[in-house]
């Protein structure tokens, strides 16, 4: 008999045929959200999932202990608006109880944080991201089409008073809109004590309009801060699977990262595993295709038989997204519904 090849066993954990081990799941736990950024969603929204279609709190736990057992350390829940979820410090609560305790992480519009920073951090929440583009007024309705900048400054306040630390800003810059503004938010953050990181626009945004002319790239970011910053680039082995270049700023110690996921991708440290809040199992955010766990879940699958489908999944996870080769695919379920 022929004997299979080594590599198409999957050993224990949630190892890739590139010789990446996946350990940071990253949970959507829905995929409504309060906001329309325009990278994001069109004006109207989304036609947005049914309840009976999305994990409950138990089903949720249920999956990422199984996580847990291939070798997850983080979890990071993410929308959508992960706030929204009615139940998110329940669930906070279950992951921080599931052993061993993974790390937990959310990243979050920031709007409602102010109220819900608190019972979050005391049921277990370690950090927050919160996405903020801009803090000029119009900018930020221009790009999220909604009035909500003293929102997003009274929650990051929030969660760096309830020790939600270090508070991370992640910001987009977009063309024409607050690329000439990247300074002013650098500063913002500066005096705020949070960390600012600027992300290239990917194509995920629903209505399949990225063009890759019209993305801001990482040099022009750091173009744009140079005008009024020193900016010296820490040596990369600082960096392992983070995805950002940090930056020290005047000197230090205050840092800034600039995270190039389209001009210079970092697939190849990626650790990254996702799971949608309709229950399919994601290798990266650009893949093709998905595995479902929700319905042999609720056809009783065992924990064994969900982890098979897991590994299964994870084994094929391509090299990397390949978006600036030619036949890319932009991948049909929009980042609202796969989380960041
Ligand atoms: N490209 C890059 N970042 C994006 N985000 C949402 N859509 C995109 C996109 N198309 C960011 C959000 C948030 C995180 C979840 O990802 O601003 O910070
Ligand atoms: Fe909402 Fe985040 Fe999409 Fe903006 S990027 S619309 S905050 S899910």
């Amino acid at each position: 008999m022929k004997s299979l090849p080594i590599s198409s066993v999957p050993p224990s954990g949630m190892p890739d045929t590139f010789g990446r081990v996946a350990t940071d799941l990253r949970v959507s736990v829905t995929d409504r959200c309060n906001l329309r950024c325009t990278y994001c969603m069109p004006a109207e929204g989304l036609p947005w999932m049914s309840k009976p279609e999305m994990l409950t709190d138990e089903e949720m736990l249920r999956i990422i202990s199984v996580f847990i057992g291939l070798g997850v350390r983080q979890v990071r829940l993410t929308g959508g608006e992960p706030l929204l979820r009615r139940s998110l410090v329940d669930l906070v609560a279950g992951i921080a109880a599931l052993k061993p305790r993974p790390r937990i992480a959310m990243t979050t519009n920031g709007v409602g944080l102010d109220r819900l920073a608190a019972p979050l951090a005391r049921a277990g929440l370690d950090r927050v991201n919160v996405s903020l583009d801009t803090i000029d007024q119009q900018e930020f309705f221009k790009l999220t089409r909604r009035d909500r900048l003293a929102d997003v400054e009274v929650g990051l306040k929030a969660a760096a008073s309830v020790g939600l630390t270090p508070v991370k800003v992640n910001a987009v810059a977009m063309r024409g809109i607050n690329d000439h503004s990247a300074a002013d938010v650098l500063q913002w953050c500066l005096d705020r004590d949070y960390r600012l990181r600027f992300i290239e626009q990917m194509p995920l945004d629903a209505q399949h309009e990225w063009q890759r002319d019209q993305m801001v790239t990482s040099d022009e970011i750091r173009e744009q801060l140079s005008t009024r910053f020193a900016l010296t680039p820490l040596p990369d082995e600082t960096r392992g699977s983070a995805p950002a270049q940090l930056f020290l700023v005047n000197g230090g110690p205050s840092t800034v990262g600039i995270i190039a996921s389209v001009s210079a991708p970092f697939c190849a440290a990626c650790d990254r595993v996702r799971l949608t809040s309709d229950g399919q199992v994601r290798n990266c955010l650009f893949a093709k295709g998905e595995v479902d766990l929700r319905g042999p879940l609720r056809e009783g699958a065992t924990t064994a038989e969900l982890a098979g489908l897991i590994q299964g999944e994870m084994w094929h996870k391509a090299r990397g997204h390949g978006i600036d080769q030619p036949g890319f695919i932009q991948p049909d379920r929009p980042m609202s519904s796969i989380g960041g």
